[in-house]
Parts: C-alpha cells; structure tokens; sequence
C-alpha cells in the first residue's frame, strides 16, 4: 500500500474538517485555501482541510506543500485509485472535526457560505445541510448550458423518492461525524456521494443554504456521460437498499400487490381459450407461484435453509388457508350483520385484511421458518475502510475508520 500524506499544520480538536476532493485543480487550490480560511476565521471556526487527490500530473502535491506553511492542510495523495465519491468517503474516514464538510476544489462553490453551512448545523434537529443551487435566492452562471441545467434538473428529478431536497446532486454539504459514523455500508459508485449520505445515514431533516454556483474558475470538469450512466445504476441500488429496509410486512404486501397484478390479467387472458374455473385456476396458481419466489427472494430472503420444493409446497397450503379464511370471514360477517349484508364489499375487504394477515403469519412462522442464525440482530455496518493504494511520507498513524 502507498499514499502521498502532507499532514502539517494540524488542528487539535477541530470544529470543522473540509474535506476537498482534487483532480488536477493545481490552479485553484491556491485562490480556494485562503478565501476559505480568511472566512472560517472570520467566524472564529476551529477548521482542518482535508485534500484527496488521485495523483495529479499537475503539481498538485507542490501547491499543497506550499499552502502547509500557512494553512491546516493536509493532502492525501492516492496512487492508483481514482472517483470523486471513494476520495469524498476517503476524507470523511479521516477527518477529526465534529461537522464533516466537502466541497468542489474549483471555486463553484463559494467558500464565504462555509461558515453558514457550519452555523445550520446549530440547530440539532438538522442532520444535513446542502450548499443548494434550486432554492430561492440561490442562482448559477449564466454561462450553463441549457443541456447542463436540464441534465441537472432531470438527474435532481430522478433523487425525488430519496429526499425532498431540492439539490442533493450538490457536492457542497455537510453532515455531522455521528451521523455520518452512523452510515450503512456506503457505495463509492460515481458522483453523487451527497445523495448516498442522505439515505444511507438516514438523514431526514436537511436544510438547503442558498449559494451562487459559478462556473469553474480553472480547467475542466471530470463529470463525462459515463458518470451520468453510474446515476442510473446508482439509483436502481438506492432503490433496492431503501426496499430491503422495508418492514417484512410491507415487502409482504408489495409482493402481494405484484401477484394480484400478475392474476388478473392472466385470468383475461386465459379466459377466451379456457372454461372459467380452470381459466381461474390457473390464473391463481400463477399468481401464487410468483408470489411464491419473490416472498423467498425478497421478503423473507434471510431464510432460505429449507429446501425450495418444501417451502412451496407449505406456501401454496398456507395460501389455500388464506383464501378459506378470506372467504369464511366474509361470508359469515354478511350473514351476521345486516349492515354488512347491505354492503358486501366492507365484509370482503375485511377478508381480505384477515386473509392476508393469516397468509403473513403462517410464512413467517410456518413456510420460511426462522433458522437460528438469521434472526440475530443485525450489526450496524460502518464504511469499510478502503484499501487505497497510497503514498505516505512522514505522518503518525492517522484517525480513520
Ligand atoms: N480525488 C478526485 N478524484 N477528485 C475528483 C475526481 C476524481 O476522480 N473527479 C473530480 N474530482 C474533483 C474535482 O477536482 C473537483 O474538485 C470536484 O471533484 C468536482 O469535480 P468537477 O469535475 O468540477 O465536477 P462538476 O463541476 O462537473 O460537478 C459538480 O457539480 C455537480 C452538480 O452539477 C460536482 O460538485 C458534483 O459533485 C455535482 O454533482
Ligand atoms: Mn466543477
């Protein structure tokens, strides 16, 4: 393993870590640093700056000695690893500060904010704080294209079901150290690194600080359309995390509304070919089998030890049961209560609901039985530290998890 690690200057105790990630923004660094430190402190706002780079051709690592004389900078130089989210999750392992911020190296985002960003976080029922471009008195150059505000737009629009923020495509934000150290597991997977905070520490109240977003004084921008193309997959992942954070009665259900979207159609479809019991029949069986394996697959995947053919069997007796309890339920409420006689719909949906409650019950306990391991409480599963290749000179044993 080696890394580049420039670590003087350094803050005991700091308030703040800003964590930069840097990709040949040699030109930047030395106009960004102490805009940033002149207004931290102005505020009297304890900072360390934490600097990852993929190793820059451009003289990165010299600016960086140079800015150490002055400045609490310290630059980790990664060797063979490059992404904007794995150098943001790198940083975030390493900073020692209680409020963990990151921002763009470029001067896009304006450091003079950093201290109001800092200030929001004075409010303990705030969990995540976004430099934000979409809310009012926020603005950005005119220069940006109408494809890369409607690209923006579009991609904010996609993060709708994840969180009400207005901008969490912002790589402008901050987020406090326990809640950060409270994440799941997270996925270093393109961009979007401030979304993957969002959902994965479970950040429900974030508040949005307006900024001006200028263009990037120096260079040029590393987001290409296949970062675009990881948004898509990063998407489909966030989705399928929040899902299997479900509760198992609600994964229950929506498999079961899948299996009554499967059901009918088929029977339609069946219909004109066949007599209507079998067309029926076959119908419920399809539905039942599908219901079957995505139960297996999804809801109650942690509980696989019993074999396939014996779980289906048990699957489909338990979904007969339902059935016949359904039907009893609702027969009987219409033949003992006369308003209920007068509205049989009420006496089917609430035999449906005990039906449904039965076919829960008896998979929980009787079709995919709990096996001794898979009900041990989960651990909270922390960021894996990365196994980055890089270059270390001179440093004492960092902070990280
Ligand atoms: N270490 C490291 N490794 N840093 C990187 C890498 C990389 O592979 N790629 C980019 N960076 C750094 C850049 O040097 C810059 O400091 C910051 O990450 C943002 O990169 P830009 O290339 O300037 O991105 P952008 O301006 O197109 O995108 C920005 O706006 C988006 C929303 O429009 C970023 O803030 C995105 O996070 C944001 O989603
Ligand atoms: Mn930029």
């Amino acid at each position: 393993m080696s890394i580049t690690e420039q670590r003087k200057n350094t803050v005991a105790d700091p308030t703040l870590s800003v964590i930069i990630p840097t990709y040949c923004e040699a030109e930047n660094l030395p106009l960004l640093v102490p805009r940033l430190c002149a207004a931290l402190k102005a505020q009297g706002i304890q900072a360390e700056i934490i600097i990852v780079d993929d190793n820059s051709p451009d003289g990165t690592r010299e600016v960086c000695s140079e800015l150490q004389r002055q400045y609490p900078v310290r630059l980790y130089q990664r060797l063979t690893e490059r992404g904007l989210s794995s150098a943001v999750i790198y940083g975030l392992n390493r900073a020692t500060g209680k409020i963990l911020l990151v921002m763009d190296a470029d001067l896009s985002h304006p450091p003079e904010k950093v201290p109001e960003l800092v200030a929001a976080m004075d409010n303990p029922e705030v969990d995540f704080v976004i430099g934000s471009r979409y809310v009012p008195g926020a603005s950005t150059d005119e220069s940006w294209g109408v494809f890369r505000w409607l690209n923006s737009r579009v991609a904010t629009l996609l993060a709708r079901p994840f969180t009400a923020a207005r901008d969490p495509m912002a790589g402008f934000f901050a987020i406090r150290q326990t809640t950060y150290a409270s994440s799941d597991k997270l996925n270093a997977i393109g961009y979007k690194i401030g979304l993957e905070l969002i959902v994965k520490c479970g950040c429900t109240n974030v508040q949005e600080v307006p900024i001006h977003f200028s263009d990037r004084l120096h260079g040029k921008s590393k987001l290409n359309f296949r970062e675009q193309l990881y948004y898509v997959q990063h998407l489909c992942r966030l989705a399928k995390y929040k899902l299997s954070r479900s509760s198992r009665f609600s994964r229950f259900l929506m498999v079961g509304a899948t299996g009554a979207a499967i059901d009918i159609p088929s029977f339609c479809l069946f219909l004109p070919f066949l007599p209507l019991p079998a067309a029926r029949g076959i119908a419920i069986w399809m539905a039942m089998t599908w219901n079957f394996y995505w139960n297996r697959r999804f809801t109650f995947s942690d509980r696989q030890s019993d074999g396939m053919s014996h779980q289906y069997l048990r699957f489909c007796a338990s979904s007969l049961g339902g059935a016949t309890i359904s039907w009893l339920t609702s027969v009987l409420l219409c033949e003992l209560s006369g308003f209920i006689a007068g509205y049989p719909a009420i006496g089917a949906a609430i035999g449906i609901i005990a039906g449904v409650s039965f076919n829960f019950a008896a998979s929980c306990r009787w079709v995919f039985r709990p096996n001794s391991q898979s009900e041990a409480p989960a651990a909270v599963r922390l960021a894996t530290l990365d196994n980055t290749t890089v270059r270390q000179t001179g440093m004492n044993d960092l902070p990280s998890r």
